[in-house]
């Protein structure tokens, strides 16, 4: 069976530990288990995920920069409902490029997730604006919902079929 690895990154409070907590376990905000690591099948294939949940602090941009060596994936988290965080993960994916185009990657695997779909009332950035940004960068765009679990598995799958032809 094949492993693959990726990173949820993204500002603080986005959703991360909840969107990576809700595939792994399929709960909401609820801890058993800190190896995040999930077996399932992506188009009736096996594979093994292993999902490094990073911090959202700036302090740590530079363990930032570690994790982006150490991952093939990424998962770009922010939240639907805080402008600033939308702008946050193109600065994510700047330093994804950096790092990864010169050891010789011409395509970085990659999902954009907006999350919070729930909070209808308190969005801040529109369907249309994550689309544009995901045709920019030629990947996918999911708007999730860890709290009602809406989207979350596609996520993981995506990533998985790009982990796979890489
Ligand atoms: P850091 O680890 O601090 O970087 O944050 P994080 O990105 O891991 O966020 P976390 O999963 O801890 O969630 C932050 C807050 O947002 C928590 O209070 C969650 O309850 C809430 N939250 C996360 N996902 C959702 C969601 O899909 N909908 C709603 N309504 N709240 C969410
Ligand atoms: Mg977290």
């Amino acid at each position: 069976m094949r492993v693959f690895q990726c990173a949820v990154m993204g500002s603080g409070g986005v959703g991360k530990s909840a969107i990576t907590v809700r595939f792994i376990h399929g709960s909401y905000l609820e801890w058993y288990d800190p190896t995040n690591r999930k077996q399932f099948s992506v188009d009736n294939q096996p594979c093994l995920l292993e999902i490094l949940d990073t911090a959202g602090i700036d302090q740590y941009l530079t363990l930032n920069d570690m994790f982006i060596r150490e991952s093939e994936g990424f998962v770009l988290v922010f939240s639907l409902c805080q402008r600033d965080t939308f702008e946050e993960i193109i600065r994510t994916y700047e330093a994804i490029r950096r790092i990864k185009l010169p050891e010789g990657n011409q395509i970085v695997p990659l999902v954009i997730v907006g999350n919070k779909s729930d909070l209808i009332d308190e969005r801040e950035v529109d369907t249309t604006e994550g689309e544009k940004l995901a045709m920019e960068w030629k990947c996918s765009y999911y708007e999730t919902s860890a709290r009602t679990s809406t989207n979350i598995s596609l996520v993981f799958e995506d990533i998985v079929r790009q982990l796979r032809r890489n």
